[in-house]
């Protein structure tokens, strides 16, 4: 198995690249600078760049796909219909958050939010300041998933300050009690281990598209 690393030199890539030479993967990184196309020199792609870059990359691999592990968050859902119509030929990961924590929340959250009929929510999350999407990608995946189980309005707030990798509260309060359920990154090395996971997981599929959810 041959990576591309598409982004390895940014915050998130570089996290991915230290784990993928620890754990002895071969990769290569390709850059805002790099040629694209070398891409087709790799059987496995991974991305962590924006939405633009993400979404011409995706078109440029229509021409010739390869399996790929997107976590380039602020796609819209015509660009998740693209990466959709590429996983009818390979199989395709998208995941807003590579994290165990988030993934297994995600599963439960709507559940939750069922039980507690009419409990007021809102979703507070918190990231560093240079994180350009807002509210994050994973803001949007627990607002979706509180939303199946609720059909109380959702606040979501979103605070961009320091170096927070990462940290997403639901609150539930009614006027007796509030429950906070807290995640929180204490370093991207959570992220770039669900990448792993998610190498191991796509290598052996066909095509189709898929989410951490699915490898978790
Ligand atoms: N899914 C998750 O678990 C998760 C976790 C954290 C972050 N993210 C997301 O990951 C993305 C990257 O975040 P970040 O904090 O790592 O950003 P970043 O530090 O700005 O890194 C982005 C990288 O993409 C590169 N890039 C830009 N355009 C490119 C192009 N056309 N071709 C190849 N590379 C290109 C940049 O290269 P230059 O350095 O040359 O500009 C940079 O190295 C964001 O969407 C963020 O929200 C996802």
């Amino acid at each position: 198995m041959k990576i591309a690393l598409i982004g390895g030199r940014g915050r998130m890539g570089s996290a991915v690249a230290e784990v993928l030479r620890e754990r002895g993967y071969d990769f290569f990184v390709i850059g805002r600078e790099d040629d694209f196309s070398r891409y087709r020199e790799a059987n496995l792609l991974i991305e962590f760049t924006n939405r633009d870059a993400t979404v011409s990359h995706v078109k440029q691999v229509m021409e010739e796909p390869r399996p790929y592990i997107i976590g380039t968050t602020g796609l819209t859902d015509e660009d998740i219909s693209l990466l959709k119509n590429l996983s009818t030929k390979v199989p395709v990961l998208l995941s807003y958050n590579f994290s165990v924590g988030i993934n297994v929340l995600l599963k439960f959250l709507g559940d939750i939010a069922g039980v507690l009929g009419g409990y007021d929510v809102a979703i507070v999350e918190k990231h560093h300041r240079f994180k350009k999407d807002k509210p994050s990608g994973t803001a949007k995946l627990l607002l979706s998933a509180v939303e199946k189980g609720t059909d109380e309005p959702v606040d979501v707030h979103a605070l961009r300050m320091g170096g927070i990798f990462g940290e997403h509260t639901v609150i539930f309060a009614s006027s007796g009690e509030v429950i906070e359920i807290t995640h929180r990154a204490l370093s991207r090395r959570v992220f770039a281990e669900g990448v792993v996971r998610a190498i191991e997981f796509i290598k052996d599929r066909e095509r189709g598209f898929y989410t951490m959810g699915d490898v978790i």
